[in-house]
């Protein structure tokens, strides 16, 4: 699906009641509305498939776990439509799925299920048109294309085009766009979000909505409010930035024996007030902290810099590797041995589950404390590893309102924890109670008031929806929203009150709909 230039609203689709969760009755509706062929009820043949086919946790593909009534994979709007008229008709919520990246797998599954809410997915992966403009440096991309497949389009279509979004490339654009989305050039261009320039969105009544009807509110929460409360967005409309025909890449590990320590300590103040073309982030993991570095330009203008600004790291000419923008993605992400076509590859290994959460850092955490974490923390046994993505330059110069994405002035860096074990007889206790510990011990080292995190890297310990007269309770949701959007968690729920008063669109960490504002 590729929407028309500009898509108006059109007419509700069927159906606006709640109904009683009414199972056969909503399969008998989406089989008229849609090819069976693209149906999967629970129990036919190709349901395990199509439920599995972008789940990238497998934690909750586990016995226990609740299963939809069926996967619904639609190849147009009206599919998508229907599927929420049916939906509402007879009592069957939805879980949209674009990619499958969600960390709680909240695209796919539901913990509310044992309490009998019927669900069932809609999954996009077959909506993934993408469409460059070059001339007018814009995209359009459907939400069910992975951010691997918009670089490439880009990159193809100009080698002086980009569009900053998140390192993995099989995050698909749906979930990712809708709660910010960063990566290497974050520094320079801010979040995803911060670029999208239209969309076009199903909404709890079917309707299809552009920009303009949705009105401006709606479209300011569903930019970074987080997905599967406002509506359905099939497709969006993105700005593309410039970026230089030469970009400069460099990977650089420090070991503890080695320093490490006191140049991660030095990193904290030193990456975040960097010119706004060097992104340099930190993996560290074990006794290790590698450095890994995307510059908008070349070696010989990224020397110097180095040199001045952070010379305890000792980059040189050898660690230099100039290539294209595009080429840099699968380079930083996948390693030096992917080439470009990979990151078309939708398909990720299934063998370990995990766990993550995420902090922001507006204080330099002290060396001491970044002794203990690599001599206790991380020198453990099933020990994970924390990602810290520096901050500042664009990202911290748009207004905390700008968009809900609210982590701006101040930021130093993003921490993001994540453990791994083995999917088949992995010890998953421990994993996920490494995990908590370590968020434990942090504590006094992040921000605070609230202790920040990102909406993307959800985490469900830092509080669930409680659902008060079939209305998720929004001082409930303050206790996780206000951790997520800070001041914007209320401006979002008085969006999501305009466009879904009903609350249909929910799930564990939806925003919740504020009716009765001041
Ligand atoms: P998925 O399909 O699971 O959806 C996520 C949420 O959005 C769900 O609640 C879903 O219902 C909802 N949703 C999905 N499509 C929607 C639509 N079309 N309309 C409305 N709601 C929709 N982040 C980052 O900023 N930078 C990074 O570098 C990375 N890297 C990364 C690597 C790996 C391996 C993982 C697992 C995750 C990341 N992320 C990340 C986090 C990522 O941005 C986040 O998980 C996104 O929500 C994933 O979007 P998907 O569409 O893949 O998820």
């Amino acid at each position: 699906y590729l929407p028309p230039p500009s898509a108006a609203a059109s007419s509700p689709g069927p159906g606006d009641g709640d109904g009683d969760g009414d199972g056969d009755g909503f399969l008998r509706c989406l089989s008229a509305a849609m090819p069976s062929r693209l149906v999967f009820p629970r129990g036919s043949p190709s349901f395990a498939a199509a439920l599995a086919s972008s789940i990238r946790n497998p934690k909750f593909m586990a016995p226990g776990t609740a299963r939809p009534l069926a996967v619904a994979a639609p190849a147009e709007a009206s599919h998508v439509q229907a599927a929420v008229g049916c939906g509402r008709r007879h009592g069957v919520r939805l879980r949209v799925r674009s990619g499958g990246h969600d960390l709680e797998g909240l695209s796919y599954r539901s913990t509310r299920a044992e309490g009998g809410e019927a669900f069932a997915v809609v999954d996009l992966a077959s909506l993934r048109g993408i469409r460059v403009d070059g001339q007018a440096s814009t995209a359009w991309v459907d939400s069910g294309a992975t951010v691997g497949e918009l670089y490439y389009a880009v990159g193809r279509a100009s080698g002086r085009l980009a569009f900053p979004a998140g390192l993995c490339p099989t995050i698909g654009v749906g979930g990712h766009l809708s709660g910010g989305g960063f990566g290497t050039l974050l520094r320079k261009y801010g979040v995803a979000a911060d670029h999208v320039l239209d969309a076009v969105l199903v909404d709890a009544r079917g309707r299809l909505l552009d920009r303009d009807a949705m009105g401006s509110d709606v479209f300011w929460a569903i930019r970074g409010g987080g997905g599967a409360s406002f509506g359905i967005v099939l497709s969006w409309q993105v700005r593309l930035v410039p970026v230089p025909p030469t970009v400069t890449a460099f990977k650089l590990p420090v070991s503890v024996g080695e320093g490490a320590v006191d140049v991660v300590t030095r990193w904290q103040t030193v990456a975040p007030a960097l010119p706004d073309d060097l992104f340099i982030r930190v993996l560290v993991q074990g006794q290790v902290a590698e450095f890994q570095s995307l510059y908008l330009g070349t070696c010989g203008a990224l020397l110097p810099v180095m040199r001045r600004r952070f010379p305890e790291l000792g980059v040189n000419r050898s660690h230099c590797r100039e290539m294209t923008w595009l080429e840099s993605v699968p380079y930083i992400y996948l390693g030096s041995g992917a080439a470009v076509e990979d990151i078309l590859n939708r398909t990720t290994s299934l063998a370990a589950a995990s766990k993550a959460t995420s902090d922001y850092v507006r204080e330099p955490i002290a060396r001491a404390a970044w002794a203990e974490i690599f001599s206790s923390w991380l020198a453990r046994p099933g020990a994970g590893l924390m990602i810290l993505d520096p901050y500042g330059a664009a990202i911290g110069a748009a207004p905390e309102d700008a968009t809900p994405f609210p982590h701006r002035a101040g930021v130093l860096y993003n921490i993001q924890y994540m453990n791994f074990w083995a999917a088949a007889g992995g010890d998953a206790a421990a994993g996920i109670r490494w995990i908590r510990d370590l968020h434990a011990f942090m504590e006094p080292h992040v921000s605070k008031g609230p202790r920040e995190a990102y909406f993307n890297y959800r985490d469900l310990d830092l509080g669930e929806n409680v659902v008060v007269g079939n209305v998720s309770s929004y001082e409930a949701g303050k206790v996780w929203g206000e951790k997520y959007f800070k001041g914007n968690f209320r401006r979002l729920a008085m969006a999501k009150a305009q466009i879904d008063p009903d609350d249909y669109f929910r799930n564990e960490q939806s925003i919740p709909p504020l009716i009765d504002a001041e």
